[in-house]
C-alpha cells in the first residue's frame, strides 16, 4: 500500500507541472524556492526554467516578491519554447560572493535562447567586497557581470533594476533583436569596471528610457555591433557612452550604424566617446549619429580618442588601424568641466573622415569651450561652437 503511494509521487509531480504549464504560469515557489535571502534557490529556478524550456506553449515563470540568493546559474537554450517571460515584479535576486563565482564571466547567464523577456525585478550583484579587494591593489578575480545574454535572439528586458554589479551590469553578446526598456542601473561612482550595459558582436539592439549611475561607462559598445539604437538615456555619474575601446585585438569586426539620441550626461567623465587602441587593426566605425545630447559639467563632452593606451603599454605602433568615418554630431549643448569640450585625436594612418558637426554649443566657465583637432576631416553646419572645420 505505502509503496504504491510512493511510486505515484513522480506521476503526481508530472501531473502538477503539466497542469501548471497548461495554465501558462510556473511559480518558482512550486519548485521549492524559499525566498528567505539565505537558501540557495538556484535549483528551483533551474527546474522552473527546464519546464518552461521544454514546453511549446508561451510560459510565464513567476518569481514572487521575495529575496532569493541565487547562482551562478546558466539558463541554457535552445528551447522548444520561444516565448518565456520571467516576471519578477519586485523580487530581488542576490548574487553570491565573488569567491563562489570564481572566474566565471557572468552570474546570471542566458545562452542560446529565443523569445525570452524579463519583466521587473531587482538583481543585486553585491559587488562591494570585490571592489574593495580591487581598490586595495590586491590580486583579485576580474569579477563576473551580473546578467548576460549570449547567442540569443528576440530578447526583452523591461523595468529591471540592476544594483552594484561585481563587473558589468548587463552584457548583450553575439545576440540579435534585443530591447532594453525602462532599465535602471545603480552603482557607486568609484566602483571599478561596473559598466552599465555592454553590447558586443550583436545586431538590432535597442536601449530605451534607461537611467544609469555607475563607476565606469554607462553604455559601452564593443566590436561587431550593428544597428544599435540608444534613446532617452540619462547617464551620470559614470564614464559616458563609449564606442570602444576598439582595436585591442588585431582581428576585430567593425561597428556600424549606431544612433544615440536624446541623452543627458550629468557630471560624467565623457559624454559621447569613440576610443581605440593605437595598434594595427582592420576594424572600423562607420555610420554613427549622435543627436540631441545635453551635457551638464562633463569632462570630455565630445571625444574621439584613437590613442587609448593605459599605462602606455603594448602600443608600439602609436597609430590606430581603426578607420572612423561618417559620424554626425547634431544638436549637442551644455557645459564642459574642462577647457577642451571637443576633442578629435584621430589616427595618423587612418584619419577620421566624414565627421559632420551641426548645431553645437559647448561652454566652459561661461565661454565657448576649446576644440582639439588632429587628423580629422569633416564639415560643419549651422551654429557650431567650438568647431574643427
Ligand atoms: C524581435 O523580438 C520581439 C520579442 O522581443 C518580437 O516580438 C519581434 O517579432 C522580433 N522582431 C523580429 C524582426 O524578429
Ligand atoms: C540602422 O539602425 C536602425 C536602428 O537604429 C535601423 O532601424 C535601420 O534599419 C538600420 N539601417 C540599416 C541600413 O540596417
Ligand atoms: C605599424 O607600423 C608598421 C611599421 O612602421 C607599418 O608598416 C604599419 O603600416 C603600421 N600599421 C598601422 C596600422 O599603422
Ligand atoms: C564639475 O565637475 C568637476 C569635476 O569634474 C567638479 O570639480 C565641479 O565641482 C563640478 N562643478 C559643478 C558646478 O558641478
Amino acid at each position: 500500500m505505502e509503496k504504491s503511494i510512493i511510486s505515484l509521487i513522480p506521476l503526481l509531480f508530472f501531473l502538477i507541472s503539466l497542469f501548471l504549464l497548461v495554465n501558462g504560469d510556473l511559480n518558482v515557489a512550486d519548485f521549492g524556492a524559499k525566498g528567505d535571502g539565505k537558501t540557495d534557490a538556484s535549483e528551483s529556478f533551474l527546474k522552473a526554467w527546464s519546464a518552461a524550456c521544454a514546453s511549446r506553449a508561451p510560459t510565464t515563470i513567476v518569481v514572487p516578491r521575495k529575496r532569493y540568493l541565487l547562482g551562478p546559474v546558466v539558463f541554457q537554450g535552445p528551447c522548444e519554447n520561444s516565448a518565456i517571460t520571467i516576471r519578477m515584479d519586485d523580487a530581488i535576486l542576490v548574487a553570491p560572493n565573488y569567491q563562489k563565482l570564481g572566474t566565471l564571466d557572468s552570474w546570471l547567464t542566458f545562452t542560446g535562447v529565443q523569445g525570452v523577456s524579463i519583466v521587473g525585478g531587482y538583481v543585486n550583484g553585491q559587488g562591494s567586497s570585490l571592489w574593495a579587494c580591487k581598490n586595495s591593489g590586491k590580486n583579485c578575480p576580474y569579477g563576473a557581470s551580473s546578467l548576460a545574454f549570449y547567442g540569443s535572439k528576440d530578447v526583452g528586458i523591461n523595468g529591471l533594476t540592476s544594483l552594484n554589479s561585481k563587473l558589468y551590469h548587463i552584457v548583450i553578446h553575439s545576440s540579435n533583436n534585443v530591447t532594453l526598456q525602462g532599465v535602471r542601473i545603480h552603482a557607486p561612482e568609484d566602483s571599478p569596471n561596473t559598466d552599465g550595459i555592454h553590447v558586443q558582436s550583436s545586431t538590432d539592439v535597442r536601449i530605451f528610457s534607461t537611467g544609469i549611475k555607475t563607476g565606469d561607462d554607462c553604455i559601452s559598445i564593443g566590436p561587431g555591433t550593428r544597428n544599435l539604437l540608444i534613446q532617452r538615456v540619462a547617464c551620470g555619474p559614470g564614464h559616458g557612452i563609449s564606442i570602444g575601446s576598439l582595436g585591442k585585438d588585431p582581428q576585430e569586426e567593425g561597428v556600424q550604424n549606431v544612433t544615440v539620441k536624446t541623452v543627458v550626461f550629468t557630471g560624467t567623465q565623457n559624454g559621447l566617446r569613440i576610443k581605440s587602441w593605437p595598434r594595427p587593426n582592420y576594424g572600423f566605425v562607420k555610420g554613427v549619429l549622435f543627436e540631441q545630447a545635453v551635457m551638464k559639467n562633463v569632462s570630455n563632452p565630445i571625444i574621439i580618442d584613437q590613442n587609448y593606451c593605459p599605462n602606455n603599454e603594448n602600443c608600439p605602433n602609436k597609430s590606430s588601424g581603426i578607420q572612423i568615418s561618417q559620424v554626425t554630431y547634431k544638436n549637442i549643448k551644455g557645459t564642459s568641466a574642462t577647457a577642451v569640450g571637443m576633442k578629435f585625436d584621430c589616427s595618423a594612418s587612418y584619419p577620421c573622415r566624414g565627421i559632420r558637426l551641426q548645431d553645437i554649443e559647448l561652454t566652459y566657465q561661461d565661454q565657448v569651450a576649446e576644440s582639439y583637432c588632429k587628423n580629422v576631416k569633416g564639415t560643419s553646419n549651422g551654429l557650431v561652437k567650438p568647431s574643427c572645420f
